[in-house]
Order: C-alpha cells, then structure tokens, then sequence
C-alpha cells in the first residue's frame, strides 16, 4: 500500500538541514504509520500491523515529525521485567542515510531505561544498523525456561516470533535475532 510519498528517490546520505521532531505517537499519526510499516512489511522485513492493532499500540510508538509529516516511526514492546522489544522500526525511503532511524532508535533505548527495562531484542535484517547501537547477535529467546512458559500465554504475533512459534517460523526465516543490553 506504498502510496508516492514513499517512493524512492536517490539518498543523499546528508543529514536533514532541519532535523526531526521525535516525539510520541499520537491517534492522528496512525494512518502515516500503517503507511511506514505496510511499505516494508512482507518476508523478512516488518510484522503487518492492521489498523485496530496499531490504533492499540499508539503508547508504545514514538515518530519522527519532520515540519508536521511522519518521516519515521519505532515502537518499544516490554516483554517482562527486563526485557523489551524494539518494533516497526521504520523511516521513509527518502529520509534514509541521514540518521533519522538512529535517532528513533536511541529514543526508543532511552525510553526502555526509563522503564526500567535492562535488554532491548530486535528481529532484524539490518544487523549492521542495530550492531552499529551496541545489538549483538543471539541464538535463542533469552528468557529462561520458567518464563518462556509464562509467555506463551500471550496472543501477541511478535512475543510469538520472539519464542519461535511453529505459527509464524515464516515470519522470521532469515532475520537475526540480536540483543542490547542497556547500562
Ligand atoms: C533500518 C532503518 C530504520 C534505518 O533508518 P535510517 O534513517 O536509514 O538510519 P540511519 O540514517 O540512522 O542509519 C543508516 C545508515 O546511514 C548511515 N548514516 C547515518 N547518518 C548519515 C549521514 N548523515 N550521512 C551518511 N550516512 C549516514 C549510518 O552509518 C547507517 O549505516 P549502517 O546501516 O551501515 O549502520 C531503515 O533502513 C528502514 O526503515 N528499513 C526498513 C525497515 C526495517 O528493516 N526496519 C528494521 C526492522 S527491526
């Protein structure tokens, strides 16, 4: 559902002359962000949102507004006590390379130790991008057993990848699972 907004001129990789505002999502970004998340959700990339799921997770989304339109957007799931999810990590094509998602993604960090949360997992492709943030690659859930069990109670489709479910191994084939541990 890209619409032209998202189409893809050449990066300039120069960083933008008047930088975003990040700021917390608010109800009215919700449709910029269903647009971010539908261009690169599919195979290895984004978990598809629906409206009614992203309208619910408004409080975890954080934007990047640049002069009133959403350029980026990232999400911060908490998953247990210590332990949080960086989600729907997203910046339009044409705002690339110029340090909008690391911005994103250090606010989204700042706000897992304002929490209280001590380790940030992501599922990615971008391993370089979140190795770059201090994210190193992992094998398994870090949970021990005792909680893996209480987690597969949730009905959340990312907990699920993030345990490994059989219902959504297509999901997940080919991302790294990576962790950051916050200090
Ligand atoms: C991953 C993603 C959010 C990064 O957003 P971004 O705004 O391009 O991120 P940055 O500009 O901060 O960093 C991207 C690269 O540009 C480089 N860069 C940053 N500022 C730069 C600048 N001013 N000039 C040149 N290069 C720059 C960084 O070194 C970085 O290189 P790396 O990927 O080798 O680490 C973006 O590529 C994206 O939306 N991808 C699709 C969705 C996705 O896969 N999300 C992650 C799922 S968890």
């Amino acid at each position: 559902m890209a619409d032209d907004a998202l189409v893809d001129p050449p990066r300039s990789g120069s960083p933008l002359v008047d930088p975003p505002l990040i700021r917390p999502a608010l109800t009215r970004d919700v449709l910029a962000i269903a647009r971010l998340v539908d261009a690169y959700s599919g195979p290895g990339q984004l978990l598809a949102k629906s409206l009614v799921t992203l309208y619910e997770d408004v409080p975890e989304f954080i934007v990047a507004d640049h002069g009133g339109e959403v350029i980026g957007c990232g999400a911060l799931h908490v998953m247990w006590e210590d332990l949080a999810e960086v989600r729907s990590l997203a910046v339009r094509p044409a705002a690339q390379s110029r340090g909008v998602g690391s911005t994103l993604l250090e606010a989204l960090l700042a706000r897992a130790r304002t929490l209280g949360v001590t380790r940030v997992f992501c599922l990615t492709f971008q391993t370089r991008f979140f190795g770059r943030h201090g994210f190193t690659e992992i094998d398994a859930a870090p949970v021990t057993e005792a909680v893996y069990q209480q987690m597969l109670q949730s009905f959340d489709d990312g907990v699920a990848e993030f345990l490994e479910l059989e219902r959504v191994k297509a999901n997940t084939l080919g991302n790294t699972r990576m962790l950051r541990h916050l200090t």
